[in-house]
């Protein structure tokens, strides 16, 4: 039986014998790693194919295993790829801190800029059931519907609270992918689209790639100013709003009770569409239940909203559900057909087996329960090593943190300094449509073990100064 340590056993020394070796040289057989290793056939070969993958080494069928010539020694000689950009033109959108974000850290950092949870907080042995139940359904590689299988369509549409009729569901490989589709299917090139500042860069680097044009409207503690919204969408015609009124990623500030009536009143008086992102639906850590989400109170199909399971199960669970009504889901149903047809159906069956398992509620619960000891550790050593105004008063839900810096300092200077000391964060710059109006970075507390935290805050203040 392969187990994970042999594995990794073997593929650690396979991979130091690489290392040792020129581009070229052969390494050892499967068979006489079998024997020095004492390990089965299958161990040694699950290890040449990762590192295969990893492009560490090459099988040459026949011959033997060989250490992967490097990928400048594979690259054309002299190649000349100038012509590309003069053929392409200027780019389009920028990244605004994204690649970092999705980038995998060296071994050891710290990863306070992390937004999704880190393995141990997964629902890793729930879904491992799920994808083997849903394996075995019948019909399960078939094509599936545009819009998705009813069965989780329902789901998605129980879990508004009526907001949502399963017919209103359309289900997306993540909100990534939802937000992309909403931006193309509901602006055209060149339209303005509001923003809170600050907002999540995923968004605003899905909104740049559609070719629109982002306006930011101020936000507090309480979320969106609704004196900012309303003179936003008079000055520029906009008629798209991207907001998350929840928890909202990245200052972690909910929308006020006072403010969600008037924010409505605004978007419906526009005659504008608002693109509700609860991406932290689940992550509500001081209240029994989530907070209710906007689209509750909208009846005339103003708000457009959007809901992902990447975030509480696992990221690679790439499955979202974006909610419409009227001409606006017949929109988002054609754009959703054109990007990629349908979600694959292992996918889909296997979010419809986790959601529906009774162990479900229970790793929620517990998930919520780990978040908010990680949170309140890394709150308390921001609070001792920068000071209370470093943090809002009240600790929000979400999964990060946002550390107002004392006036002065570089927020990309310091996740510089700090990553050369392995320990990731994100500067606060990138979260703003505009010039940031203070220094802020965001830690996130998912992957913040609570044995870690002080440490590492104490070392970021220490390269505060
Ligand atoms: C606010 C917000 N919306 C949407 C997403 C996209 O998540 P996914 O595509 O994994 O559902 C993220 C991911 O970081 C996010 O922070």
């Amino acid at each position: 039986m392969k187990t994970d340590s042999s594995d990794s056993r073997v593929t650690q020394h396979v991979r130091r014998l690489a290392a040792g070796e020129a581009p070229g040289a052969r390494l050892p057989s499967v068979r006489m790693l079998m024997r020095e290793l004492g390990v089965s056939p299958v161990t040694v070969q699950h290890a040449l194919d990762r590192l295969t993958r990893e492009g560490i080494i090459e099988a040459r069928p026949g011959l033997g295993t060989f250490v992967a010539k490097r990928a400048e020694e594979a690259a054309p000689a002299r190649a000349d790829y100038a012509w590309q950009s003069a053929a392409l033109g200027p780019a389009r959108f920028s990244l605004r801190g994204l690649a970092g974000m999705m980038s995998v850290p060296p071994p050891g950092a710290v990863q306070l800029n992390k937004g999704y949870l880190p393995t141990a907080l997964q629902a890793g042995p729930l879904l491992t059931a799920a994808a083997g139940r849903a394996l075995r359904r019948p019909g399960i590689w078939d094509p599936m519907p545009v819009d998705g299988l009813p069965e989780l369509r329902e789901w998605f549409a129980s879990e508004t609270n009526g907001a949502f009729q399963p017919r209103d569901v359309i289900i997306c490989p993540g909100t990534q992918a939802a937000i992309a589709a909403a931006f193309r299917a509901l602006a055209a090139p060149g339209d303005p689209v509001l923003f809170e500042s600050p907002s999540y860069t995923g968004a605003m680097a899905s909104a740049e790639a559609a070719g629109l044009n982002i306006i930011p409207v101020p936000a507090d503690e309480n979320g969106v100013r609704p004196d900012m919204l309303e003179n936003a969408f008079h000055r520029t015609g906009a008629r798209l709003f991207y907001c998350q009124p929840n928890h909202a990623n990245p200052t972690g500030a909910s929308l006020s009770e006072d403010r969600k009536a008037a924010v409505l009143a605004i978007v419906a008086q526009a005659g504008a569409l608002m693109i509700e992102d609860d991406w932290a639906h689940d992550f509500h850590l001081d209240t029994p239940a989530p907070l209710p989400p906007l689209s509750l109170r909208d009846t005339n199909g103003h708000i457009i909203y959007m809901r992902s399971l990447t975030k509480c199960a696992a990221p690679s669970l790439r499955i979202g559900a974006i909610c419409a009504r009227g001409p606006a889901f017949e929109r988002l149903h054609n754009a959703r057909l054109a990007d990629d047809f349908f979600v694959p159906g292992p996918l889909q069956e296997t979010a419809i087996q986790l959601v529906t398992s009774p162990s479900w509620p229970r790793h929620l619960k517990t998930l919520r329960a780990s978040l908010r000891d990680r949170r309140d550790a890394l709150a308390a050593a921001i609070t001792r090593h920068f000071g209370p105004d470093a943090l809002p008063q009240t600790l929000p839900g979400g999964l990060h943190l946002w550390v107002r810096l004392p006036p002065g300092v570089s927020d990309e200077e310091l996740a510089r300094k700090a990553a050369e000391k392995g320990i990731l964060i994100s500067a606060g710059t990138h979260w703003f449509p505009a010039e940031p109006p203070a220094p802020y970075v965001r830690l996130g507390f998912a992957h913040a073990d609570p044995q870690q935290t002080e440490q590492a805050v104490a070392t970021l203040a220490g390269l505060v100064g």
